[in-house]
């Protein structure tokens, strides 16, 4: 993946810049190192190997060369999207979707953000909030896709199921134009952000619908409810088995910097 190819690949999408890696420890770090020096809207940092590729939840994340696609977005919110930080990451998911949707591919999306294939997680997304007192200053938004089956970690490493697109297809897959059509999707995604259509999307992708699951968040007791779907601003509602509706708030990493 070098940067020539992807500059090339990338010359429709109106990128606020572009920096590419053979080897890094996270894309997410150097985005977000990125935009506190200032990275314009639609700064892409990419790189074929993580060696400290970063998931949600303090895990690690597993991008061996050459198999995944592994790379960071500098978001900067539009007048309006600052009241939906929380949206953006189900930009991302909805925009891998559509993406894997035009491979004939029927992705569901395990809310908030990990995409799944038949089940099993193809895709994981990690958006961090750089913070400026109340405003989300930018959102680094990381997006890791098990391309090639060499990208889907030792099972002995894995928390949940998972594959890649090419064991799915059954044929290899151009990373450069995945890559592409998954950016076009979310900049189409992200002009209707803050429109009804928005949540009705992410939520027509939403797996498990319908079912019992169990959900939680870090150090707080399990709770079980049956997926009914998502409230405009993103919370999953569910159903206690005695009839009972909640909603769970969307789970983020927020930053802030030293003042
Ligand atoms: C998860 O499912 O836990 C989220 C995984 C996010 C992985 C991507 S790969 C590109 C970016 N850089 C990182 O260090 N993490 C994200």
């Amino acid at each position: 993946m070098d940067e020539h190819t992807l500059r090339k690949s990338l010359s429709d999408i109106p990128l606020g810049g572009l920096r590419t890696f053979v080897q890094i420890g996270s894309t997410n770090d150097v985005a977000l190192a990125w935009a506190a020096e200032g990275a314009p809207d639609l700064a892409l940092i990419c790189a074929d190997e993580q060696t400290s590729g970063r998931g949600r939840g303090d895990r690690r994340w597993f991008t061996p060369p050459g198999s995944a696609l592994a790379f960071s977005l500098v978001l900067r919110p539009l007048p309006g999207e600052e009241q939906s930080v929380s949206m953006f990451s189900g930009l991302g998911a909805i925009a891998v979707c559509e993406a894997l949707g035009m491979r004939n591919l029927r992705p569901e999306i395990k809310w908030p953000n990990d995409v799944l294939i038949r089940g099993r997680k193809v895709c994981g997304i990690l958006a961090e909030a750089v913070w400026m007192g109340e405003k989300a200053d930018s959102i680094v938004m990381g997006i890791g896709v098990n391309v090639k089956p060499e990208s889907i970690p030792l099972s002995d490493h894995l928390n949940y199921p998972a594959t890649s697109i090419e064991s799915e297809m059954g044929k290899s897959v151009d990373r450069l134009t995945l890559l592409r059509d998954i950016l076009q999707a979310l900049l189409y995604w992200r002009s209707l952000m803050t429109k009804d259509i928005f949540p009705n999307a992410w939520d027509n992708y939403l797996a498990f619908k319908g079912i019992l699951v169990e959900i939680w968040t870090e150090g707080v007791t399990p709770k079980k409810g049956v997926v009914e779907g998502l409230e405009p601003d993103g919370s999953l509602r569910l159903h206690s088995q005695d009839g009972q509706v909640f909603t769970m708030q969307f789970g983020e990493v927020h930053l802030r910097p030293v003042l």
